[in-house]
């Protein structure tokens, strides 16, 4: 989708077609946005009607703004039918959000995190010694896929055997054939994997009532919290949630993992600074997130008629924070297009969003993501990129299908 978008105007222009990132040609019709209509209305998309924001202090400013712009009844620039609706607390308000969020957020804290380490740097050694050496081959699956799979398991402490359900389940659950320009899945297919998850976790959850285990995982922390510890009563509100914590901690992390390699082929100069210094990782880290911005946007709903920057949005208007725009604005991250592992304030991006919802595993994923470049770096020379990688045709999630590489070790 090579477009050239000088002669059209933006109203004749569907801000959300999947098929502008999956050519990665979305950067020139959001920075005519910045410019232009920071805050723009498109009155037609497969999705209905939208605001789109794009600057960055005006995405910051909708999500703190929590009365006027809700989460409830979806995040997803796309509405389910009521009927079909799950309740997970990414698309909860105030007070229900903050009570769901406390039960589970313990998996994530320092000291779990801590434990979490060395697991994942004996994991990330392991696949990578496992990768072939001088054989083309798709980092995505062997490296990112893989450990994210691992780490997921882990956070369920879900079957080990069967942890590749995990990412499958990610996958589909994702691929709506309205985010995806029709090549993802129709309803019914989505259905019958949620109805799978359902079931699986529901049978966990019965195994681990009472079993004693001072575990850290999801489900147990969900019995837990007297707020949650009935949720597998109300499958809408268990399956909601499950679908929450499979895919935030997924498809994010992997796409990000995936993202690295590219951004370092294309930028050798920052290749060759970390390889001669690995201290620059937990930076370099934070600004691969910037870069890739895994997840492109989260959708708010105007509660009551209300002006913003001059515009007037009314009682049930969807409004579209476009974080992959926010993320490439001049005038709060100087030098937006560029990748540079060693950039001023480099945690400010607003990949993992802000405000209430701001992303819960957001330390786990840079911890993960640290590990496997300390990793990587300490065992190869060289990570090539062999050819393009092909991109997802997605809305939501930014990530890529392949990336092929060879890597050469230190001798
Ligand atoms: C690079 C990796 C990741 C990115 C870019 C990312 C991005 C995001 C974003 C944009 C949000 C919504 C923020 C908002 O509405 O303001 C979010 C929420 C969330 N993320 Fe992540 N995420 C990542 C990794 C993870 C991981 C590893 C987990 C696993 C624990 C996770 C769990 C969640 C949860 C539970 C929420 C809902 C928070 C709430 O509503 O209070 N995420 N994430």
């Amino acid at each position: 989708m090579g477009e050239d978008l000088s002669g059209s105007s933006l109203a004749d222009i569907d801000v959300s077609d999947p098929r502008r990132f999956e050519c990665d040609t979305w950067q020139p019709l959001f920075a005519r946005l910045r410019q232009e209509s920071p805050v723009h209305y498109q009155a037609e998309s497969p999705a209905g009607p939208f605001w789109s924001i794009t600057r960055f202090n005006d995405v910051v400013d909708v999500e703190k703004n929590t009365e006027i712009f809700s989460s409830e009844p979806t995040i997803a620039i796309i509405d389910p039918p009521p009927e079909r609706r799950s309740q997970m607390f990414i698309a909860m308000d105030q007070p229900q959000h903050d009570v769901q969020r406390r039960a589970v957020q313990p998996v994530v804290a320092p000291k779990n995190l801590r434990e979490f380490e060395a697991l994942i740097r004996k994991r990330s050694g392991e696949a990578l010694d496992a990768l072939p050496e001088g054989k083309t081959f798709d980092w995505v699956e062997l490296v990112s896929r893989n450990l994210t799979t691992q780490m997921l398991a882990t956070l369920f402490d879900f079957p080990w055997e069967m942890r590749h359900k995990l990412s499958e389940w990610s996958d589909a659950v994702t691929s709506d054939e309205r985010m995806t320009a029709g090549k993802g899945l129709k309803m019914e297919e989505r259905l019958e994997v949620i109805m799978e998850i359902l079931e699986v976790f529901t049978r966990l959850w019965h195994e681990r009532i009472g079993d004693g285990v001072e575990s850290f995982d999801l489900i147990r922390l969900l019995q837990r919290d007297p707020n949650t510890a009935n949720m597998v009563g109300d499958p809408t509100n268990y399956i909601g949630n499950l679908m929450l914590l499979i895919v935030g901690g997924n498809d994010t992390t992997r796409n990000s993992m995936s993202g690295g390699v590219h951004f370092l082929h294309d930028n050798p100069d920052q290749f060759e600074r970390v390889k001669n210094d690995r201290s620059l990782i937990p930076s370099m880290v934070c600004e691969i997130i910037r870069y890739q911005t895994p997840l492109s946007h989260m959708r708010r709903t105007v509660t009551r008629d209300f002006e913003f920057r001059g515009q007037k949005m009314k009682a049930g208007d969807k409004v579209i924070l476009w974080y992959c725009s926010a993320n490439r604005d001049e005038s709060a991250i100087p030098n937006a297009d560029q990748f540079l592992i060693d950039r001023e304030s480099v945690r400010n991006h607003a990949s993992f969003g802000f405000g209430i919802h701001r992303c819960m595993g957001n330390r786990l994923a840079e911890m993960q993501l640290r590990v496997v470049w300390e990793e990587a770096l300490k065992r190869f020379s060289d990570i090539k990129l062999m050819s393009p990688p092909t991109r997802l045709c997605h809305n939501f999630v930014r990530g890529y299908s392949s990336m092929p590489v060879q890597v050469t070790r230190y001798q």
